[in-house]
């Protein structure tokens, strides 16, 4: 840490050179007491820091609520996981609400000991069944089933290989296991071959993503994969985002690349597209029977609700008869994009519902990210460590995760064009801004574009509405005009 950092800074300003990174080395004794330029960091960014936590005051829908400076706001949300609009289906909180009925609020025990109960290991069939895999278990957090599976399975003596962009849950399991880690650069064959050839002669693990979580791009299995293989060691992928939302029937990246029966363990959560939470790992029930005793947060600590595994069961009910859903959510997306890099948005290396809004500049993103929020759009700061490093240097985001609008269509959505305004204007300004030395990683921006795209845009969505009715929208040809769900008459309104 550099020296700078162990005296008060003494200008009570937010500095934007700073990150977490510049803090993990304290100057004082005790372990309770943190840094103290941690703490005048965080008091002197404090209007930044009030993007993150956000509280929300609705479901978490495509159109919510939240708490912004101390009053209620309406925004739509593009923060969160609820790809597939589930998470407020009635028929999911249906689901949980009998559950909670018969079985009670928590599950009171460790799966191991008496926290399993009949929908549980029903859930684990129906798990391992729609993936194809021999069994399936269940972890009452995503991070903890990660971090679990991967510090279960691996001993001192192996090494983990993981993608540099890689989930923190999955570094941490690695460096919890103790084996050796070594990192690739991201989807990259050639240095992950590298990396196996650097560490010849021990078991090798390769730990990959299906889709990135901050940078919405896939894993490139194919090359990966003949990599790994060439070298005969095993793959895990985490399929965390990609899991129901991607794939001819949801089953994830390994399935929309056709890679599925080359990937022996699979892993998943149900916070994203189940819109729940809690997660699991699925493959070879020797591997499983293994990892049920030496996964530390799946053996010794307590099951999930009976609640919550009611709901997933549900929601995998309704995602395997309503292909649909996934067809509106990859539509939604590609609209978004195009749109966004239309105007001059880099979305970076996104293929998928995550978007990046790269800007580059940490002072700048605080701004747009309060600015977003002021005009009603709802997106996630991205900082060090969830974002480490973007073509060899940090580069802050905000985050959108794309989701279906159960009611609305989002191309039909009052508030986007605003939104998109909104956010051209201040990548505009962070240009004319640049004087720091560092070359702004934003695309030109223009207002008389803005505002010509804006009328267009208009035009277009008139010309469209006008040209059919609801009935009509399924057949429409138009990209972004998804089929419709029935607004339900007393169902929530996004
Ligand atoms: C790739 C990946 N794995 C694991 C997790 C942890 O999942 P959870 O949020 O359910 O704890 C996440 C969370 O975003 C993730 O992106």
């Amino acid at each position: 840490m550099s020296s700078k950092l162990n005296r008060q800074i003494s200008e009570q300003e937010f500095d934007a050179k700073l990150s977490l990174a510049d803090f993990v080395v304290g100057d004082s004794d005790d372990p309770l007491v943190p840094p103290l330029a941690f703490t005048q960091w965080r008091q002197a960014g404090a209007w930044e820091a009030t993007l993150y936590e956000p509280e929300l005051l609705a479901a978490a829908n495509a159109r919510t609520t939240i708490n912004y400076e101390g009053r209620p706001r309406s925004v739509i949300n593009l923060c969160s996981y609820n790809y597939l609009g589930l998470a407020n289906r009635p028929e999911v909180i249906t689901a949980a609400r009998d559950a909670l009925a018969k079985y009670g609020l928590g599950a009171c025990g460790s799966p191991l000991l008496s926290g399993m109960t009949d929908l549980h290991r029903q859930l684990e069939r129906r798990v391992a069944e729609f993936l194809g895999r021999e069994d399936a278990m269940l972890f009452n957090s995503g991070f903890g089933g990660a971090l679990g599976t991967i510090s279960g399975l691996l001993r001192k003596t192996d090494v983990a290989i993981l993608d540099n962009r890689s989930h923190l849950s999955l570094r941490d399991g690695a460096v919890l296991s103790r084996s050796r880690v070594d990192r690739f650069e991201h989807n990259d064959p050639a240095s992950l071959d590298a990396a196996l050839r650097r560490r010849k002669g021990r078991r090798q693990l390769v730990i990959v993503e299906g889709i990135y979580s901050m940078d919405g791009d896939f894993a490139s299995l194919d090359g990966l994969l003949d990599v790994a293989e060439s070298h005969k060691a095993s793959v895990f992928i985490d399929e965390a985002h990609s899991m129901l939302a991607c794939g001819a029937n949801g089953r994830g990246a390994a399935e929309h690349f056709g890679v599925e029966k080359r990937i022996p363990l699979v892993y998943g959560t149900f916070s994203k597209a189940f819109a729940a939470v809690g997660g699991f790992v699925t493959g070879p029930t020797e591997t499983l029977d293994y990892l049920r005793y030496y996964a530390h947060s799946y053996a010794y600590s307590c099951a999930l609700p009976p609640a919550i595994v009611a709901a997933v069961l549900r929601a995998l009910e309704i995602v395997g008869r309503e292909p649909e859903l996934r067809d509106r959510l990859w539509a939604n997306a590609n609209y978004f994009r195009e749109h966004l890099n239309a105007i001059g948005i880099d979305t970076g290396a996104s293929t998928t519902y995550i978007m990046p809004l790269v800007v580059g500049d940490r002072a700048q993103m605080y701004r747009l990210g309060h600015e977003l929020r002021h005009r009603g759009l709802f997106v996630a700061p991205v900082d060090y460590p969830a974002d480490r490093s973007h073509a060899g240097r940090r580069v802050v985001h905000h985050r959108s995760n794309i989701q279906i609008a159960r009611t609305r269509r989002l191309d039909r959505h009052p508030l986007l064009p605003q939104a998109w305004i909104s956010i051209g204007e201040l990548l505009r300004e962070t240009e004319d801004d640049a004087g720091s030395g560092e070359p702004p990683r934003l695309s030109l921006w223009s207002c008389r574009r803005t505002s010509l795209l804006l009328s267009q845009f208009k035009r277009e969505h008139r010309r469209h509405g006008a040209a059919h009715g609801r009935k009509r929208a399924r057949q429409c040809r138009w990209p972004a005009c998804a089929p419709h769900e029935p607004e339900k008459p007393n169902g929530p309104r996004h």
